[in-house]
């Protein structure tokens, strides 16, 4: 209030931010598929393990540093300890490298809910092609490709201009509860269809497997679930250090650290709910891995005949509110680090114009991706064969490396550079409550960094096609 950065004006705004953050494109395109190729229950398994050993402690660890220092990562780290403001610097790249991508995949999606308005006032949206014909139209059409972006980006730079209760919080307290409400409708609608049971039996059984044509690999799904893991709840970049500074000292972090991760995981298997029925029912091949977003969507809502064009138009209405809410919360990292930074130099930062140069800069690596076209010039790249395009390297620079390599550092600041209860003198500031107390500290000392450690090597060489 009396601070002038700016403050949630209540933990309710606070959640839904958060969440909102948290339930993006990972959970309605990641999260989905890889289960189903990586197992189904026993993968789910898995994940929940890594979310409660590594998520709700880096979560817990990111909110309590931004809250302690009040200031974005960068500065935070750096206040706690000298040597790790480099995380902080890797942090703010981090939230350049994924927007690159990501804005890249909202435009995607804003071009094709515009494809399927279309369609209900009885107009071709997609040029009368097919999924994968007219992906494959679009995605070589730089400059469609790039003006969809830019759209996002001007989305997005009105929000974040906006501060954060006039802006992030009251965008995603009207979007955030929506996207519930269309995810529901649509999980309701395609439930009704016939051979719906199918698309559940891929998510949570072994048949799965059989369809996607893979193996059940122990080590396999724990990489797979600690990069999904990260990303999905926004961790280890200062994301939720940078929303956390903005909290004010009565609200309960732990509390926050175990509702956020919870609800993300519910939003993620509502997600395979609301696409692997319809899959199925509209005999689709539900093993497209990243395609399943664009080209087998598309497919099964073509499948379902006019009706598939409302359903379709708010399906990837879905993935813009989804997506949006989760782009505001990496530009912010930037936008709170550039304002932070100004600040600390005396300067009086206008926060409309720095938003507008870090999208600006976000934009040329965009530019780069729309260019690339998923891989036309990359291809050459000494990577494992399904991620040469350019988006894939940018997420695996940022998923592989700086996430995990971010949450393992911030875990060995927390456990055992700074004072043994600084953690839980800040959490039970005010008197709150800390029932998991020894959970935490016993996690971030002796188990979430092993285990993210062990994530950062095998991501890496999974990369590599190791
Ligand atoms: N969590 C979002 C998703 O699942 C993406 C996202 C938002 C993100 N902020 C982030 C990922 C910070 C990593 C770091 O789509």
């Amino acid at each position: 209030m009396e601070n002038k950065r700016g403050q949630w004006t209540s933990s309710f705004g606070f959640i839904l931010a958060s969440i909102g953050s948290a339930i993006g494109m990972g959970n309605l395109w990641g999260f989905p598929y890889k289960m189903g190729a990586n197992g189904g229950f026993p993968f789910l398994i898995i994940y929940m393990i890594m979310v409660i050993a590594c998520g709700v402690v880096v979560m817990g660890v990111e909110m309590t540093i931004g809250r302690h220092t009040g200031k974005s990562p960068i500065l935070a780290l750096s206040q706690l300890s000298k040597k790790f403001k480099i995380i902080g610097i890797f942090g703010v790249m981090c939230s350049f490298l994924i927007t690159g991508f990501y804005s890249v995949l909202i435009g995607y999606s804003i071009r094709y809910a515009f494809g399927f308005a279309k369609q209900i006032f009885g107009v071709q949206g997609f040029e009368g092609l097919g999924g994968a014909d007219f992906f494959g139209a679009y995605t070589s059409d730089v400059l469609s490709v790039f003006i969809f972006t830019v759209i996002c980006y001007v989305v997005c730079w009105i929000i974040v201009s906006g501060g954060i209760s006039n802006g992030i919080e009251k965008f995603s307290k009207v979007c955030t509860p929506a996207l519930f409400v269309i995810l529901i409708a649509i999980i309701i609608y395609n439930l009704t269809l016939p051979g719906a049971k199918q698309g559940l039996a891929f998510m949570f059984s072994a048949s799965g497997m059989e369809i996607a044509g893979t193996k059940f690999n122990f080590f396999n799904a724990v990489r797979t679930a600690g990069g999904q893991m990260l990303f999905s709840l926004s961790l280890g970049m200062g994301c939720m250090i940078t929303y956390g500074s903005y909290l004010g000292k009565e609200e309960n972090i732990s509390t926050s650290a175990w509702l956020i991760p919870a609800i993300d995981t519910l939003a993620a298997l509502l997600a395979g709910l609301a696409i692997f029925p319809a899959v199925f029912a509209m005999g689709q091949a539900p093993n497209a891995g990243p395609g399943l977003l664009f080209i087998t969507m598309h497919n099964t809502f073509t499948s379902m005949g006019y009706v598939g064009n409302f359903v379709g138009f708010l399906f990837y209405l879905l993935v813009i509110f989804a997506g949006v809410t989760s782009a505001i919360s990496l530009i912010e990292v930037s936008t709170a680090s550039m304002v932070d930074g100004a600040t600390a130099k005396g300067k009086n930062p206008n926060r409309r114009k720095i938003t507008f140069f870090v999208c600006l800069g976000m934009l040329i690596i965009s530019t780069l991706v729309c260019f690339d076209q998923l891989g036309k010039y990359t291809g050459w790249l000494p990577f494992a064969e399904s991620s040469r395009s350019f988006l894939d390297l940018l997420d695996f620079i940022a998923e592989g490396v700086l996430m995990p390599l971010g949450s393992v550092m911030m875990c060995i600041l927390v456990g055992w550079v700074l004072k043994k209860d600084w953690l839980s003198n800040e959490i039970t500031l005010n008197g709150n409550k800390f029932y998991t107390k020894n959970f935490f500290t016993f996690f971030v000392k002796y188990v979430t960094p092993v285990l993210m450690t062990f994530v950062l090597i095998s991501l890496v060489l999974s990369f590599f096609g190791l």
